[in-house]
Parts: structure tokens; sequence; C-alpha cells
């Protein structure tokens, strides 16, 4: 069944943030606790993640669903709260496929506002990024920071066991050490150098206190819920064309493609608070 908010008018819609499960929550978060009054609503991909491993075509063409989607729920911006639809999906959808859907409407990621914050935290111009696979071998945090601090050394470690660890609750079990101390033994013997590390995927925040525990004394870490966040109320500052498009009664709907009741209690962890989550079908019917 379509799920239609009845709370929109038909001149402003709340703006979607989109994830391919839980991990956007983190990113949510931090954009909630800044800008908290504004509407938004939130879908997971559950029935489908993880997409870190998937196929450039898979994620594309899941991430599209979904932008047509928040489209249809009259979100007027959306936000891929996703590094592996950031990198997969984002640049095809904003410029083959928005221009057709609607030319007023916006698609923004996270990588490039990440990207943004690197130069002011490096001393030694040397970076790690830990992602997804398919974030990693997409290289697009390397394009998004080579375009702008050409002199930056970027080096990445896919992590694919990362993500699983937080969906499955083991991210602060004893057998979650070895998989974190694994990547990051690899990324330091890759380039020693690197004195900051960028998460790049947004379930890595619930793996804080473990990574902490194998990263060289004073590396700084990049979480990018804040710079996100952040970006987006630059964005929405320096586009009051679309601000004013953007609904402002400090709501959230939650939305899952599986079990409602698995997504309120899974949320919890990554919320701290007790939400209400409906389930939605995002492939349109013929
Ligand atoms: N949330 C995704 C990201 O930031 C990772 C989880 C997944 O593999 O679906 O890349």
């Amino acid at each position: 069944m379509e799920e239609k908010t009845d709370y929109l008018s038909r001149e402003t819609g709340p703006i979607g943030i989109f994830d391919s499960g839980y991990g956007g929550l983190t990113v949510l978060s931090e954009i909630r606790a800044l800008m908290p009054e504004y509407d938004y609503i939130y879908l997971g991909d559950n029935a489908r993640a993880p997409y870190g491993s998937r196929s450039y075509e898979r994620v594309y063409q899941f991430t599209l669903e979904a932008v047509k989607w928040f489209f249809r729920q009259g979100c007027r911006l959306v936000i891929l709260a996703c590094n592996t639809a950031s990198a997969k999906a984002l640049r095809t959808i904003q410029q083959i496929d928005l221009p057709t859907l609607d030319p007023d409407r916006r698609v923004l990621g996270v990588i490039r506002p990440t990207a943004e914050s690197v130069s002011t935290l490096s001393q030694s111009g040397h970076i790690g990024v830990l992602g997804t696979e398919g974030t990693i071998y997409s290289g697009s945090y390397e394009l998004e920071i080579r375009k702008l601090f050409p002199h930056i050394t970027i080096t990445g470690e896919a992590c694919p066991m990362w993500a699983p660890l937080v969906e499955n609750r083991e991210y602060d079990k004893p057998g979650a050490n070895y998989f974190i101390q694994q990547h990051l033994q690899k990324l330091f013997e890759k380039d020693p150098l690197i004195d900051t590390v960028i998460l790049a995927c947004t379930h890595y925040p619930l793996l804080m206190d473990k990574i902490a525990l194998y990263l060289p004394k004073d590396t700084k870490v990049i979480s990018q819920g804040r710079y996100v966040a952040e970006s987006l109320r630059d964005y929405l500052w320096r586009h009051p064309e679309m601000d004013k498009k953007c609904s402002k009664q400090g709501s959230i709907y939650y939305f899952t493609t599986d079990s409602p009741e698995r997504f309120e209690q899974e949320a919890s962890i990554f919320l701290n608070e007790q939400i209400s989550a409906r389930r939605t079908d995002i492939e349109q019917k013929a």
C-alpha cells in the first residue's frame, strides 16, 4: 500500500532521509539536533540491506526507486544518508534522472560534505577512509577530496563485516574486535602517515569505542553526521527557494521496507529513544 502523508500541504514537504537500513539514523540525529524545526521522513530499505557489497546497477536501481518514493510523499529535498548509495547512485540520479523526474527537486549525498571537512583536521595530509566495499572501490572519496584538496593522500580500506556487525547487534561484543583490528591494521600498513580517518559508513559511529582501541594515539576520527547536518543547514541558507518548500512543523515519520517492529527495536540503539515505524513498498507497481 502506498503511504500518503496527510499532514502535508501541496506547496511544501518534509526532507527525505534515505539509508539502506538503520545507519542513516546516525545522520538523521545530527540533522534533527541542528534543525529541529523541519519535517522529516526517514526510509530504511531494510528488506534489501545491506547495499555495501551489491553491484552498481542494483544500488542505483534501489536508490532511484527510493528517490521516486520520497517524491511521491511530497519531499522536495532528499538526502542519501548512505555512503554506498551516495557513491554509486547519486551522480547518475542528479545528472540523468532528476532533469526528467522533476528539475525543481534536489537529491544530495554525504560524500561531498564529508570531503569538505578533511583539510582542517589533517596535519600530515594523509587521510584514511573506512567504508563498505561499494564506497571504497567506487573511489568516490578520493575523487571528491582530490577535487578540493589535490595535495592530500587518500588511502581506503573496505570493511565488509563492519556494517553487518552493527545490523546484527554484535558491535559491542568481543568478536567484533577481531574485524575492527584487522582492517585498521591493514589501513595503517598501507600508509603509516595517516593522522585522520573518515568513517565513511553511517553505521560506523556505533563502533567508535572499539575503533578507538586500535587507532594510533592522536589519530583524528571524522564521524560524518555533524558535517552532513552543517552542510545541509548551509545549503538551505544559500537556497531560500528550496528552504521555502521544506515544511517546518518539527515532525518525523519513519518507514521501512521490512518489519516495522524490528525497525522500532533496532532504531532505539541508534537514536536512544523509542519510535514508531510503518512498513512501505518502495517499488512502484506498473
Ligand atoms: N549505510 C551504508 C553506508 O553508509 C552501509 C550499510 C550497507 O551496506 O547497506 O554505506
